[in-house]
């Protein structure tokens, strides 16, 4: 990987898990970092860096967009901001649009308004259920390929190129989200049962540096002119564990037993019992921190 101390980036989702390991990174690297939050949005994930970056709270219209991306005269943004839910329910149609089909457009008319043609974009594998070139596992997946629809626009009127990186479950310590190991860890202390579902489904579980990783290859890849159009990219390990193998190295690597119930609930409606498996490898990326290596450091820092 190249340095580039002079890029200045713009990066959405920054308050969140992937986006502040991002930022941080990217400050770390020397880059000129602003970032893009709302008026609700918590900046704990980025305390140890915000003298560091360029703070620009957004209003939620297309034109202060445009201003905030004038102002920061951009050559790239890491667009990852999302709504995530697995499930939905109907109040969630509307801030699901909003904040994954519709804040990214307002984006990108702004990026295209500047000038700038430059966007690593961030999908899911859950476009892809059951190894399909698209089925979305749930509307926020759904949404994810509608943004990618939007983009085709642009891409055939002006000269944005896009790099979209196709994620699979992320991981690292200080993880603020309700995902798998910080329910593990509240398990493991409460010593409480957890009805949980067969656990036959295989994870493809990736570390948070490892993900950062391949960011920084596919701005490089932008920036080099070596993205034609629109590249999609797996950002994965392709070596899934089971649900309960997984549970099982967490109760080996702890010397906790975890009292789960295996069968107590039942699947989720189009659960992902094996990850996709047929998406492009991000050339040049590959993983550094084995799963083993990845529970330990989760565990170490609590
Ligand atoms: N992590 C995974 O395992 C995984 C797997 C597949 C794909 N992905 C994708 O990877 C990206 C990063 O995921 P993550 O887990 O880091 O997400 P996260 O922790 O849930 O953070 C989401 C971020 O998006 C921002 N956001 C949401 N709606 C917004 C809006 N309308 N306007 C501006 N900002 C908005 C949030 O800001 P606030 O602070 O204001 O809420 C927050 O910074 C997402 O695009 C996600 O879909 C993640």
């Amino acid at each position: 990987m190249t340095e580039n101390r002079s890029s200045r980036a713009l990066i959405t989702g920054a308050t969140g898990f992937v986006g502040s390991r991002l930022a941080q990174r990217l400050v770390s690297k020397g880059w000129d970092v602003h970032v893009i939050v709302r008026p609700t949005s918590k900046l704990e994930q980025l305390e140890n860096i915000k003298s560091r970056l360029k703070i620009y709270e957004h209003d939620g219209s297309t034109e202060q967009l445009e201003n905030i991306v004038s102002a920061a005269n951009l050559d790239i943004v890491f667009h990852l901001a999302s709504l995530f839910l697995a499930q939905h329910q109907s109040k969630d149609v509307v801030p699901l649009i909003q904040s994954n089909v519709q804040f990214g457009t307002q984006l990108v008319e702004a990026m295209v308004q500047n000038g700038v043609y430059q966007l690593v974009n961030t999908g899911t594998s859950w476009q892809h259920y059951e190894n399909q070139d698209y089925s979305p596992v749930c509307l926020y997946a759904a949404t994810k390929q509608a943004f990618e629809m939007l983009l085709r626009f642009y891409l055939e009127i002006t000269p944005l190129k896009v790099v979209t990186l196709k994620l699979f479950d992320t991981y690292g310590p200080n993880d603020p989200r309700p995902k798998l190991f910080r329910l593990l860890k509240t398990v493991a202390e409460r010593q409480e049962p957890l009805a949980m579902s067969p656990g036959e489904q295989l994870i493809d579980l990736v570390y948070i540096d490892d993900v950062i990783d391949a960011y920084l290859i596919a701005a490089e890849r932008l920036q080099t002119g070596l993205t034609c159009n629109h590249e999609r990219y797996a950002v994965s390990l392709g070596r899934p564990v089971s649900l309960k193998e997984l549970v099982n190295t967490y109760e080996q690597v702890t010397g906790k037993k975890l009292p789960i119930r295996w069968g107590g609930r039942p699947y989720r409606p189009r659960e992902v019992m094996v990850p996709w498996n047929t998406g492009e490898k991000l050339p040049g990326w590959e993983s550094r921190i084995a799963l083993l290596e990845g529970i330990k450091r989760v565990i170490a820092d609590g």
